[in-house]
């Protein structure tokens, strides 16, 4: 194994982390996945075996774990660790503080710890577009200034990138990219790996698959009275695979010693504002279907429209989004056809 292109993916079971690792090894990268399974399922790492036809290397650690951490760092070389562990339910972070500044603190800050203990250098981390709340102006860029997190969940997302930034100042070896992802949606082309919530699906692309496959009666559109051009919210969709392809860029530039700055933050998202309506519609269209669907009400803590100025990303990362919005969600539909075996 070379250290250089080896990478370390807590979270590597997860939708985006699968995602990730698929893309990873087909850049000619190793990956080492560690997972603990609290909210993602075995299958994943089987899929990216099969995508790949690679044997991927897995081992069942929770990163909040430090001791088991530190085996892991032990047994296996890698520069870089792509940190995507950690729970994502904004509603679940309101009524739970505890368990998600816990869970999501707690082991950022023991990877952050074994990699300067093992002098590892650079630390990926999974941020969110959920930083900036509700911006004065829009597109948002990376130095659009972050709002006061709404929610626990969110807030997580803020100090988690405070500390790389801080540990990147102090820590001389240690060098760290954060990625604020818009709204991550659809599955892989395979329909392989995809996202598969548990219970009530909280997203709306989810619950459009799971009304669409008989599972829920019908899609709430929570409100259409906002200031936009249908009233319904505005969102920037992001294929999960050029999601994926976005880590790989940024695991590129870092092993390859292209940094400018010790931290770096990229929007990754498409630039372009959809509206719920607008992508109710364009998964009807694409997959030649009826979903039954209704206005309710608005729901708390949603902002009105955000999305995303991509051209840091563009420019310095040489990445950019190009799976078509009608491709991603028909992947989004085969995926959930598949794991519901219609
Ligand atoms: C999108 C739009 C809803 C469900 C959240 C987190 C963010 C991120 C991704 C997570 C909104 C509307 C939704 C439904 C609906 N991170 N909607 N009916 O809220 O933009 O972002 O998920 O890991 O941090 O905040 O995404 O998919 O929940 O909602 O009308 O049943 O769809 O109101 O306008 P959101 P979402």
């Amino acid at each position: 194994m070379d250290s250089k292109k080896t990478v370390l993916i807590s979270g590597g079971a997860g939708y985006i982390g699968s995602h990730t690792a698929v893309e990873l090894i087909n850049a000619g990268y190793d990956v080492v996945i560690i997972d603990n399974f609290s909210n993602s399922e075995k299958k994943a790492i089987e899929g990216v075996r099969k995508i790949t036809g690679k044997d991927v290397i897995f081992e069942e650690v929770d990163t909040c774990d430090k001791a088991a951490l530190r085996k892991v760092f032990e047994k296996y070389p890698f520069d870089t660790v792509i940190h995507f562990a950690a729970y994502k339910a904004v509603g679940e972070s309101m009524a739970e503080p505890l368990k998600y500044y816990q869970n999501n603190l707690v082991s950022f800050m023991n990877i952050v710890e074994m990699m300067k203990e093992f002098n590892r250098p650079n630390v990926l981390f999974s941020s969110s577009a959920t930083v900036y709340g509700e911006a004065e102006k829009l597109p948002v860029t990376e130095s659009t200034p972050r709002q006061p997190a709404t929610s626990p969940y969110g807030n997580t997302k803020q100090i988690a990138e405070d500390i790389l930034r801080d540990c990147c100042r102090a820590y001389s070896g240690l060098y760290g990219i954060a990625l604020r992802y818009f709204n991550p949606i659809g599955a892989h082309p395979s329909a392989l790996i995809g996202e598969l919530p548990r219970g009530v699906p909280n997203n709306l692309v989810p619950f459009i698959t799971q009304t669409a496959a008989g599972i829920r009666e019908c899609l709430s559109v929570f409100g259409n009275d906002y200031d936009t051009p249908d009233g319904t919210c505005l969102r920037d969709y992001i294929d999960v695979v050029d999601l994926a392809k976005a880590h790989v860029a940024a695991v590129d530039r870092m092993t390859e010693d292209k940094m400018k700055e010790k931290y770096e933050i990229f929007n990754i998202g498409t630039g372009n504002p959809v509206s719920v309506l607008e992508l109710i519609t364009t998964f009807e269209e694409v997959n030649n279907l009826k979903l039954p669907y209704k206005m309710a009400p608005r729901r708390p803590g949603d902002v009105t429209a955000v999305w995303a100025d991509t051209s840091l990303a563009n420019d310095v990362l040489g990445w950019k989004a190009e799976r078509s919005l009608g491709d991603t969600l028909k992947s989004a539909w085969e995926w959930e056809k598949n794991v519901r075996g219609i």
